[in-house]
């Protein structure tokens, strides 16, 4: 067949969907066209889960993810600049070369559970063991696993705010209830808040170091989440700490691995993700007592299988990267929040916590525009940053910048964006 012929066969086929589309939404029985191979086409909104649909239902997450108009500068993404390093490269292609290429244990490779109960142990100060280690999908799958092997439908879970949306997209998934607990205004958790859901609650789901805010929750506040968690024995923290090597001078961070004596409540996801910039490689793990993880891991490999062997190679080469290297990392990232910082100091109509780790800023705008529409101005004024109402009611009001972008680029996309917010803050309107 020509590729006109094609071409004017898949013109006539759309042009069908479109009418029996019109016809299917009003409720009449028409046929489905048949597609230029043949098959019966099927209107995906009518083939449509409960889960499905209470994601699509709860999700604040934007549509578009990760598109940037052209020319603008993308202040919006959370991924590091740089690319994975070169070891974890080379790592990957000596695995492929030597024949890593088959299904390896659906609980991850026993070589790189190994390497990080090694790794974990050191830095908890307290022995993790291989058995307590399930490497998942990236970040996302740790977390979805988690939540759906221990949370059931109808059950709260109580996410304090503003935060990774991710979360209220797997509550929803699992059938559970999204409780958003504000923070303070000071950024801390809203402990009294917490403590009053704890008795109706199956799961508290904390970011630390937190995305959007780069808040670094300090030792008080944990202290006392210990405190509630020991109050309420059927309670489950799910620490997720993505960002755990990226904290600044000045500012301590406790992991959740260090509640020894809430041990068996508490479940540690973290992701290769951040720290080595390996957001494509798709690796991360869970941490927990061996009874819950062997319970995630049942929920994990049910979706997932196992994750791919040579990638679970490169990572336990990434794991060998020095502290000293992995703090030169988070230097860096501290110098562009200072660049941040600098540039939005003072400025009237604008305010904002300083992060004390991750790669953002939150920043509060004193405008008459919802948080969906400033993201819209400033994508029109070229720089694109993500709405505040991503991640949870509190968030409105306020737009979160990316600053895992190349100091060049993070001072001409703050330029934009001082340019716009200039147009639609209060005080100069
Ligand atoms: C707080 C947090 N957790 C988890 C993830 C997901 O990590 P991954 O890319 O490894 O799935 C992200 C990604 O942005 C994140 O910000």
């Amino acid at each position: 067949m020509s590729a006109l012929m094609n071409m004017r066969l898949q013109l006539k086929y759309d042009y069908q969907l479109v009418i029996y589309s019109c016809f299917a939404r009003l409720g009449s029985a028409t046929t489905p066209p048949s597609g230029p191979t043949g098959e019966i086409m099927q209107l995906t909104e009518t083939i449509e889960s409960n889960a499905a649909r209470r994601i699509t239902q709860a999700s604040r997450r934007p549509a578009t993810l990760g598109s940037t108009p052209a020319d603008a500068v993308a202040l919006s993404m959370g991924e590091p600049d740089s690319g994975t390093p070169r070891v974890v490269v080379d790592a990957a292609v000596a695995a492929l070369h030597a024949g890593r290429t088959r299904y390896t244990n659906l609980t991850g490779d026993p070589s790189l559970r190994d390497a990080l109960a090694e790794k974990l142990t050191s830095s908890a100060g307290r022995p993790i063991s291989s058995e307590q280690i399930v490497v998942t999908h990236g970040g996302s799958a740790g977390l979805a696993a988690t939540m759906l092997a221990l949370v059931d439908p109808g059950e709260n879970v109580l996410i304090p705010e503003p935060t990774y949306s991710l979360y209220a997209d797997h509550a929803a998934m699992v059938g559970a209830n999204t409780i958003w607990v504000p923070n303070r205004a000071d950024g801390g958790l809203d402990l009294e808040a917490l403590e009053e859901q704890a008795a109706t609650a199956r799961m508290i789901v904390l970011c630390n170091p937190g995305n959007p805010t780069g808040r670094v929750y300090s030792t008080a506040d944990l202290d006392q989440l210990t405190r509630i968690l020991r109050h309420h024995p059927e309670l489950v923290l799910l620490a997720d700490e993505a960002y755990g090597d990226i904290v600044f001078e000045g500012t301590q961070f406790r992991s959740a691995l260090s509640f020894v004596d809430v041990a068996d409540q508490v479940v540690v996801c973290s992701t290769f993700s951040k720290s080595y910039a390996m957001t494509g490689w798709r690796v991360g793990y869970v941490v927990a007592t061996p009874d819950i993880a062997s319970r995630v891991n049942l929920l994990h490999r049910t979706v997932n299988g196992s994750i791919n062997t040579f990638v679970q190679d490169a990572a336990a080469v990434a794991l060998a990267i020095t502290d000293t290297d992995l703090r030169e990392t988070a230097r860096s990232y501290q110098l562009r929040r200072d660049l941040v910082v600098a540039a939005l100091d003072g400025v009237a109509g604008l305010s904002m916590l300083p992060p004390q780790g991750a790669f953002y800023a939150f920043v509060a705008i004193d405008s008459d525009l919802t948080s969906d529409e400033m993201t819209a101005r400033f994508a029109d004024g070229g720089v694109v940053v993500r709405s505040g109402s991503e991640f949870g009611p509190s968030g409105e009001g306020y737009v979160r910048l990316s600053f895992a972008t190349d100091p060049d680029t993070l001072r001409e996309g703050l330029r934009r964006f001082l340019v716009v917010a200039g147009q639609i803050t209060h005080p100069r309107r």
